[in-house]
């Protein structure tokens, strides 16, 4: 009882983003930059992880309190082992009046083809696929690796054809770079029923050497875009939601795009996000996370950890979006490939 659980800022805690490993067989620039990821890097080993049974806990007592969204994410969540049992575990969470929650993936799409079937058999219902480029060349430049494009649009179709849908797909901009293959991706997926997104190149972490010079902003990408294919504004499905929404005027599909630096959207902020070992961080920008971790393995009643989670949401109280600026250059902001973005 005692109505929707509220942060300082009075949001709602509405998603659970869930990081099930920090590793990736990517080494895109902007991320994991192969100069701090390299061969000698120190990986979290197996046994700090938390099991599908400890982030099955953990999310049903998270949407006890409100979260009707869960996405997992990595580093790269298809490199977890059996991933599709952990799915299984979450399709299984009810809301208080009985409803499933919206079960979700980010990818990059490497082993999706290969594993789109079993995801949708174990209770998925969508995914979101990044891809940067439709050439080969910028692509492996972008991702620093030597996966063609072709791997990735195998796996965005494979899950479409399975019913993961529609497929979201997710392109960082960044300006001087890949910037000259947004209107082919733009022309790619017209027609094709996935909704490609374009995202604002952001800080996160501090490994990547983010710069706002490096930032297409929205404006200028909806402008590129509707230059050549007149575009018109569609509502948001909910409060909060990440992406702004645009359809194409001819009917041909819809594309969004992601705008944290340009127009931050932290006041309607309702996302958590639990680490691969067990930490709760709450912004995408936190230094720190909550350890649950600890509570879990020493025996605490489910109360407890209810507890727990909602003092930690409770006291909530950041929008580094809205401060951007000088803070960019802190060292200590935990990096995209743990916490899953
Ligand atoms: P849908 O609700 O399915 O549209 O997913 P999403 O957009 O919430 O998730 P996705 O993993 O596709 O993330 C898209 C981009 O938005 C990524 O670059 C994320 O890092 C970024 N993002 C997601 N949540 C936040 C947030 O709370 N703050 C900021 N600054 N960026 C976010
Ligand atoms: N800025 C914006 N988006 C990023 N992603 C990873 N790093 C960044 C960054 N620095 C994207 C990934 C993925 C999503 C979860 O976040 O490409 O699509
Ligand atoms: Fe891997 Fe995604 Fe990071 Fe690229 S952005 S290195 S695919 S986790
Ligand atoms: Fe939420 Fe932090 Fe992103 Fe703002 S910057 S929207 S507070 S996660």
């Amino acid at each position: 009882g005692g109505g929707p659980l509220l942060d300082l800022r009075r949001r709602p805690l509405h998603d659970l983003r869930i990081s099930v490993t920090d590793r990736c067989n990517f080494r895109c620039t902007y991320c994991m930059p192969r100069e701090v990821f390299g061969s000698d890097y120190e990986f979290m080993p197996h046994a700090s992880l938390l099991s599908f049974e400890e982030i099955a806990r953990v999310a049903g007592i998270a949407v006890g309190l409100g979260v009707r969204k869960i996405r997992l994410t990595g580093g790269e969540p298809l490199l977890r082992k059996h991933l599709e049992n952990l799915i299984a575990l979450l399709a299984r969470l009810r809301t208080p009046e009985g409803e499933p929650v919206d079960l979700t993936l980010t990818t990059n799409g490497t082993l999706l083809a290969k594993k789109a079937r079993a995801l949708k058999e174990a209770g998925l219902h969508r995914v979101t696929v990044s891809l940067d480029a439709l050439d080969d060349s910028m692509f492996e430049r972008m991702s620093d690796s030597n996966v063609s494009v072709a791997t990735v649009l195998e796996g965005i179709e494979e899950a479409a054809r399975v019913g993961l849908a529609p497929v979201k797909v997710n392109m960082v901009v960044r300006k001087g770079l890949n910037d000259g293959q947004i209107l082919p991706m733009a022309r790619h997926f017209r027609h094709s029923g996935h909704i490609l997104r374009f995202i604002e190149y952001m800080d996160v972490g501090s490994t990547n050497g983010w710069n706002l010079d490096e930032v297409l902003t929205g404006r200028q990408i909806l402008d590129l875009i509707g230059s050549e294919f007149p575009l018109e504004p569609v509502d948001a499905h909910y409060r909060g939601e990440v992406a702004e929404r645009w359809r194409y005027a001819d009917g041909s599909g819809e594309i969004g795009v992601i705008t944290s630096v340009s127009q931050p959207f932290c006041g309607d902020c309702s996302r958590a996000r639990l680490s691969p070992e067990g930490r709760i961080f709450l912004c995408l920008f936190a230094d720190a996370g909550h350890d649950l971790r600890s509570l879990l393995r020493g025996g605490a009643s489910d109360e407890q950890l209810r507890d727990r989670l909602a003092a930690i949401w409770h006291g909530r109280n950041d929008h580094y979006s809205e401060q951007r600026g000088h803070e960019t250059q802190r060292r200590d902001k935990v990096e995209m490939s743990y916490i899953g973005g």
